[in-house]
């Protein structure tokens, strides 16, 4: 397990991701020249860490980056209740635009925890940058507070993928491409 054999389907490639967050970039590097102030780019751990090294790399304006880590998933395929924020913010977010960075937007309940979590601790506004959006999935309203924008790479289908930072039992993050994992590998 862990292997490329394990791949169904490739459905995005490496180029057609490079292209969509080069265009994500020049989008936010927009927004960012005009909001003023400073931004705090926070990658959502594990998931988003190529995602946020990717997008950082594309924006030339002054920015600052940090992490936070939480947990839903566990092992599984399925979202287990509550996010857990098991690693916190290094940096200060008060009076700072922050844009969240994420691999991908299920259910919400990720990023709906962690928009209020970051409202509590005095953000002026946050934006979420998502590679991909799974609407089909989604539980809970993703409310973006202070004016925040939305950007996400990709409309997903409901397929289990992984692949550019997204996992299955701690596997396949390193694939550089996105697919869809084949069932027998999480239904054995
Ligand atoms: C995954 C993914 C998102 C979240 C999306 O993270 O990276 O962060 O789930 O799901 P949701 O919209 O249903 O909340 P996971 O909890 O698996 O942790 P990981 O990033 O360390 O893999
Ligand atoms: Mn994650
Ligand atoms: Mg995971």
């Amino acid at each position: 397990m862990g292997s490329e054999s394990d791949i169904e389907r490739i459905l995005y490639t490496e180029s057609d991701i490079s292209k969509r967050v080069s265009d994500l970039a020049a989008e936010i590097s927009a927004d960012l020249s005009s909001s003023g102030g400073s931004t705090v780019f926070v990658g959502v751990a594990t998931g988003a860490f190529l995602l946020i090294a990717d997008l950082v790399r594309r924006i030339s304006a002054p920015i600052t980056i940090d992490f936070i880590r939480v947990e839903s998933y566990g092992s599984g395929t399925e979202s287990c209740g509550e996010p857990r924020i098991s690693c916190d913010l290094k940096l200060d977010v008060t009076g700072k635009h922050v844009v969240l960075v994420e691999d991908i937007v299920d259910t919400g309940r990720t990023l709906s925890s962690l928009i209020s979590y970051l409202e509590k601790k005095g953000a002026t506004s946050v934006s979420v940058c998502s590679l991909l959006d799974k609407p089909s999935r989604r539980k809970v309203e993703v409310k973006l507070v202070g004016g925040g924008k939305l950007y996400i790479g990709f409309e997903c289908p409901d397929y289990f993928v992984v692949g550019y930072g997204m996992d299955y039992a701690e596997l396949y993050r390193n694939l550089p491409y996105v697919g869809i994992l084949k069932p027998e590998i999480y239904t054995k």
